[in-house]
């Protein structure tokens, strides 16, 4: 049997109520196992110590992938739900809870359906994602390969319940991060000469790194460079022998990502000529951007018409979503990230984040609905 809404319910305040930072998810997983095999649903092996894959449909036609996430935040819960976290310290406050839930209705949904889908679904529940490691090492392990596509889903304060946010192209982030350590010589503050200073070499590119985005690439093209963290030096009377500067670059497209970290090594090695210190890069290229494929965009549009869902034009952020690992690995594949309107007077990570559970059976039918036709379509 589908699920009702007091079975999603049910299953959506257990799984907020018990919270689990990524990589511990261990109940959660036991919870998304137990539901499925309960259901006679395949599991597939997954070797990873949290995180389930299911697989639905023996069709012949091509494999969908369907992607959710499973992981709480290192947050203190401070709202008065009848189920809120009961972990201290852990709260569901990115609506993740909600992602899992949907995915099992959907899963139960389409099982009922089992014999007569023209292809196959693999149900991803990906540990992690805060972290930004989860959709990485799921996919590395190969068992979801053979998917021809995929589809994500997010909740978003910003619309009312149950609308859909859909947006061609890139609507999320690639994220890097960076660390620059600087060396030079250490001597007395009143002796600047007898060393090499690193502190004037890190605020020049504090300012400097700025123009990777107002000079050195398409204003129309979305650049972000946040420097969050320098350290240099621990007393007035003394220069440094070296200095750190950390932060975040964020792009929208590999093209233009792949410009900004040649120009950012640039800006580095350079300045630090100039300087006469010596600069150590470590560069962290985290997930790509999520780039949603036109066309499946368009059919979410017609699904969700046909079920009567409202929809609306998502806006872009520079935020990042480890669910672009599965758009990128192991080549590209076309898929699309749909937010789903859950209401609620305050934003995701904040410890009175809301997700309103009347959303979830909208939810779960257009996933139902948008995994069959795109089996029928592709
Ligand atoms: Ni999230």
């Amino acid at each position: 049997m589908p699920l009702s809404y007091d079975d999603l319910f049910q299953i959506f305040s257990r799984i907020h109520a018990c919270p689990e930072l990524g990589m511990q998810e261990t109940k959660t997983t036991l919870l998304i196992r137990d539901t499925l095999a309960s259901h006679d649903i395949t599991l597939l092996p997954l070797p990873l110590a949290t995180g389930v894959v299911a697989s639905i449909g023996h069709g012949k036609g091509p494999v969908i992938g369907l992607r959710c996430d499973m992981d709480a935040l290192p947050i203190e819960e401070a709202t008065d739900l009848p189920y809120r976290s009961q972990v201290p310290g852990i709260m569901h406050a990115c609506g993740h809870d909600f992602h899992t839930t949907v995915m099992l209705g959907v899963a139960l949904a389409l099982k009922e359906e089992e014999d007569s889908l023209p292809g196959q679904v693999r149900i991803v529940f990906q540990p992690a994602e805060e972290l930004a490691t989860g959709g990485y090492a799921l996919s590395r392990t190969g068992i979801v390969d053979d998917c021809t596509m995929f589809l994500g889903i997010h909740t978003y304060p910003g619309f009312t319940n149950g609308t859909l946010g859909i947006k061609e192209g890139p609507v999320m982030a690639a994220v890097d991060r960076f660390r620059v350590t600087l060396r030079g010589r250490g001597t007395h503050a009143a002796h600047p000469h007898k060393g090499i200073d690193p502190v004037p070499a890190l605020a020049t590119l504090v300012t400097s790194l700025q123009t990777l985005a107002s000079r050195l690439t398409d204003p129309f093209a979305p650049v972000l460079c946040s420097i969050t963290h320098m350290e240099a030096g621990n007393t007035w009377n003394v220069i440094p022998e070296s200095g750190m500067l950390e932060g975040t670059i964020r792009t929208m497209t590999p093209q233009v990502r792949a410009e900004v970290e040649s120009h950012f090594r640039r800006i580095v090695e350079d300045t630090s000529h100039a300087f006469r210190v010596e600069p150590v890069i470590e560069w962290h290229a985290g997930p790509p951007a999520v780039i949603n494929d036109p066309a499946l965009c368009a059919l979410a549009r017609t699904v969700a018409d046909s079920l009567g869902l409202q929809t609306a034009l998502q806006e872009d952020t520079l935020g990042g979503e480890d669910f672009s690992e599965f758009l990128t690995y192991p080549r590209l594949r076309p898929g699309i990230f749909v937010r789903i309107g859950t209401g609620g007077d305050y934003p995701q990570h904040h410890p009175r984040f809301t997700v309103d559970p009347q959303a979830l059976p909208g939810a779960v039918a257009f996933f139902t609905q948008m995994a069959k036709a795109c089996m029928q379509k592709a």
